[in-house]
């Protein structure tokens, strides 16, 4: 292998949305902090037919509207290092003049045989363009290393992701696969791992001991936007549960690795994956609820139901809202229960994992608000990123009144730091062949197994029932039904990481 970061990074799909508003203006991030190699293009390939120019200056608005850095001044010297070739994906024909544009790029620019492909197309080119690219050699890594970047969905279920992984399998190695689920780029799930290892008052009450239920949620308050054609074929548990929701899980979950090597890191996370309680098909209607938003009025806004949405079939029975709950069998959380769930249109964006202790074995404090301790900790991935601590605290006063206060720390206190988004962090690694930070494909094909029983009923079974709930709010009434102590309910998080309740402001 050649010692030699220079490389090419080819995008498929680069005229689409996700290189406007994620791809480049990562990759220019980088470039502005001087973390790309001095020797590095960047290749766009679409079916559009752009030239060079067309395309730089698409890329420069892309930038502009998009950057994540407020540095602009090195854009005009970064788009020099963008070119453009266009392609018939499905025709094996076009892949050969590819190949020799990276090869004039190559010496041009002098840079190595290194190149990383990322696959930002259509799911049902996952499996073709990988083979055309080891039609022509691309695959091989005798010149310098090959990569190939897969954003998800990862198959739409078991059997097709089997059919994927095989495909891929044909012709590329496991180590050069990096499938993205950008959850694991967020720099608030990899502090998961770092407040759970780094310190060590968490770990002795990290287990059954001591926690009660675990909650995971992902909200959003925005609908399907122009995305109705793709979200109508996949829906909230493909496109959230099956990927960034479980491995959120599977990083809370997980034993402390013996090193902070990929292969150690994703072998714990995989043993979670491994031990997930398999769902019974008699099971899925008590333990899964599923839910569809419906046309509301919000801050007299009319607001269109997900059936009345650009792309989406008037009689769609894609859910937009799922929770699950479900078991880890092993012996840090045999009887814990995890509850997951996200839905669109909620009432705020808020992604958070709370962890709630066990009350005290005999509450002492009955005259005041609490009847019982409930610590909580609530560790906030998006947005105003933090944790926060729940505990009991004395009224002050006569007597022993109890009250809830919060201990908090926000990202936001720091404010030297920016956070990088996902994308520049995963790109980045992509680049070193770090791949900590992308799933593998046994835990993707684990994921799916998981699901399956639930993807079964929630196609087949009518009575398994899709509720509908208004745009803005939490998703069906019911789903509190999910959690199993009845004085328990989920947690209603505010954009602020210290307020919850009705009365925040969303
Ligand atoms: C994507 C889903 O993977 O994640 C989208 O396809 C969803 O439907 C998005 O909106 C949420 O990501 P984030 O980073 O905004 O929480």
């Amino acid at each position: 292998m050649i010692n030699d970061d220079s490389h090419i990074y080819v995008i498929f799909g680069a005229s689409g949305d996700l290189t406007k508003r994620k791809l480049v203006p990562a990759l220019y991030s980088l470039y502005v902090q001087d973390l790309l190699p001095e020797k590095f293009a960047l290749l766009g390939v679409s079916r559009s037919d752009f030239t060079d120019m067309d395309f730089r200056s698409g890329m420069k608005k892309a930038i502009n509207a998009f950057k994540e850095i407020d540095d602009t001044s090195h854009i005009d010297s970064f788009i020099q290092k963008i070119h453009y070739q266009s392609i018939q994906f499905n025709d094996a024909s076009t892949y050969h003049p590819l190949r020799q544009r990276m090869e004039i790029l190559r010496t041009d620019e002098e840079i190595c045989g290194n190149t990383l492909f990322y696959l930002s197309t259509p799911p049902s080119l996952y499996g073709i363009i990988p083979q055309h690219l080891a039609s022509v050699g691309l695959n091989s890594q005798e010149d310098g290393w090959k990569r190939l970047i897969i954003e998800k969905p990862f198959g739409y279920d078991l059997e097709s992701a089997m059919i994927l992984k095989n495909q891929l399998l044909k012709d590329w190695q496991e180590e050069q696969l990096f499938r993205i689920d950008h959850y694991l780029g967020k720099e608030t799930v990899q502090n998961l791992l770092v407040t759970r290892f780094s310190n060590g008052i968490f770990e002795p009450l990290w287990n059954r001991n001591y926690i009660h239920h675990v909650e995971i949620t992902s909200a959003e308050s925005i609908g399907v936007e122009k995305r109705g054609g793709y979200y109508d074929t996949s829906g909230a548990l493909r496109d959230m549960v099956q990927n960034h929701l479980l491995q959120v899980a599977a990083i809370t979950a997980m034993e402390s690795p013996s090193s902070l090597e990929p292969v150690a890191i994703r072998n714990e996370i995989l043993k979670v994956f491994q031990s997930l309680r398999p769902i019974k098909k008699e099971d899925v209607k008590t333990n899964t609820i599923r839910g569809q938003y419906l046309a509301s009025t919000i801050k007299s806004e009319t607001i269109a139901g997900y059936r009345q949405e650009e792309g989406v079939d008037p009689k769609s029975v894609t859910e937009t809202y799922a929770a699950i709950k479900f078991y880890i069998d092993n012996w840090r959380w045999g009887g814990v229960p995890f509850y997951i769930r996200t839905g669109k249109r909620l009432p705020t964006r808020v992604t958070e994992v709370v962890i709630h202790f066990k009350p005290t074995p005999h509450f002492l404090f009955t005259s005041g608000s609490l009847s019982s301790s409930c610590n909580q900790l609530v560790i906030r991935i998006q947005p105003d990123e933090g944790m926060l601590m729940k505990f009991g605290m004395k009224t002050p006063g006569a007597g022993f009144d109890v009250q809830n206060v919060n201990m908090d720390f926000h990202y936001s206190d720091l404010t030297h730091q920016r956070i990088p988004s996902a994308y520049e962090r995963l790109i980045y690694d992509s680049m070193k062949g770090d791949s900590t930070l992308f799933a593998r494909t046994e835990e993707v094909i684990e994921a799916w197994k998981f699901l399956s029983p639930v993807i079964e009923c929630w196609k087949d079974e009518k009575d398994v029932p899709l509720y509908g709930y208004p745009a803005g709010t939490w998703g069906p009434e019911t789903a509190d039904d999910l959690i199993e102590d009845k004085s328990i309910t989920w947690r209603y998080p505010c954009k602020n990481l210290s307020d919850d309740g009705i009365y925040c402001e969303l």
